[in-house]
């Protein structure tokens, strides 16, 4: 009786130390999202019995260890003990229970962060090799594209995560939530930013070459400078359909991350550099050539893989014409023309 005492005593004392130090640790980064809330609540009790079934197992171990060794000049066997139900019994059903009760809690926190909110934002966020890009649909004629993640403090935000190419994940560790972005399916996250600041996405499922580096910055404002901003993209809009073409593909570009493969200074990249591109003739990878004119780009833009260049690869997302209208193509090869000698 005296060893269970001391046993039970030990594993209460391990249990709330190794318990508090590990609540004390920083694992996580700073909380910035509602539904962050129930998630590190959960994750608390997890280290909870984490410490506990730690504490269970050393406990009983080194005890048993250090108790029942055996004295100088024992030479005996010990006791022959076979099985004890009551035990198996305890064992069994109460990991069980536990178990079930964390399924339960579970379910109950995935239905609380994925149910909708009032008043939801709608972002559709588009990812491809190795870049983010996000459309507001609900501003404008067209919508309102970034390259930044803008997201206004307060409000649910629903995104709706697509791909161009291969599996990427949408994940800012500072909300907790986390989803792939799925070629040939929208996917959905819901997202409550809770705190204004600076924040990262990090594509979270390996892609490819540069999946480290597949990085897009996230601002969480107030929801003054979030219609601010808003307005200032709706005017920046207008200003670039009145003018020429060349700044409209412009902006093309820059959304849908041309630069990360094709350099405007004649640089090596994984693509053909735009610098002299437009005009030129281009030797294919099948010992063709081909001259480079819009229709050649169009056949490019629309479908990459058709026509590739001699000494590269067939690296570009084949999902352009899905994400571009004709008149954005027209005006992305206007600016591709613009760099020809
Ligand atoms: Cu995209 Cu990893």
């Amino acid at each position: 009786m005296k060893h269970i005492v001391a046993v039970v005593v030990l594993i209460v004392i391990v249990t709330i130390g190794l318990a508090t130090w590990l609540n004390n640790t920083v694992l996580l980064p700073p909380l910035a999202s509602a539904e962050g809330v129930p998630i590190d609540w959960l994750f608390g009790l997890h280290i909870q019995i984490i410490a506990f079934l730690f504490a269970l197992i050393m406990v009983f171990m080194f005890y048993s260890i250090v108790v029942f060794r055996r004295k100088k000049g024992d030479t005996e066997d010990g006791a022959f003990i076979h099985g004890n139900a009551a035990l198996e019994i305890v064992w069994t059903i109460a990991p069980l229970v536990i178990v079930l009760y964390f399924g339960y809690l579970g379910l109950v926190t995935l239905n609380d962060i994925t149910s909708p909110g009032r008043d939801e934002l709608l972002v559709e966020v588009s990812s491809r090799q190795w870049s983010w890009s996000f459309h507001y649909p609900e501003y404008g004629e067209n919508g309102i594209g970034s390259t930044t993640l803008n997201l206004p403090q307060g409000r649910t935000v629903l995104l709706k995560l697509s791909s161009l190419d291969v599996i990427h994940d949408f994940w800012v560790p500072e909300f907790r939530v986390k989803q792939d972005a799925v070629p040939g399916m929208i996917k959905e996250l819901r997202v409550s930013p809770t705190k204004i600041g600076a924040y990262k996405i990090r594509c979270a499922e390996l892609c490819g070459l540069d999946h480290s580096t597949m990085y897009a910055a996230v601002n969480v404002m107030s929801s003054d400078d979030f219609e601010g901003w808003i307005r200032h993209e709706l005017d920046e809009i207008a200003k670039a359909e009145a003018g020429p073409a060349i700044e409209r593909g412009k902006r093309v570009a820059e959304l849908m991350g041309c630069q990360d493969c094709h350099s405007l200074d004649g640089s090596e990249s994984k693509g053909p550099t735009w610098l002299g591109l437009y005009g030129q003739e281009e030797t294919l990878s099948d010992g063709s050539t081909v001259m480079v004119d819009d229709e050649y780009l169009r056949q490019s833009i629309l479908e990459p893989g058709s026509q590739i260049v001699e000494g590269y690869g067939n690296t570009m997302p084949p999902g352009f014409g899905d994400e571009l209208s004709p008149e954005e193509i027209a005006d992305l090869i206007e600016y591709v023309e613009s760099f020809s000698e």
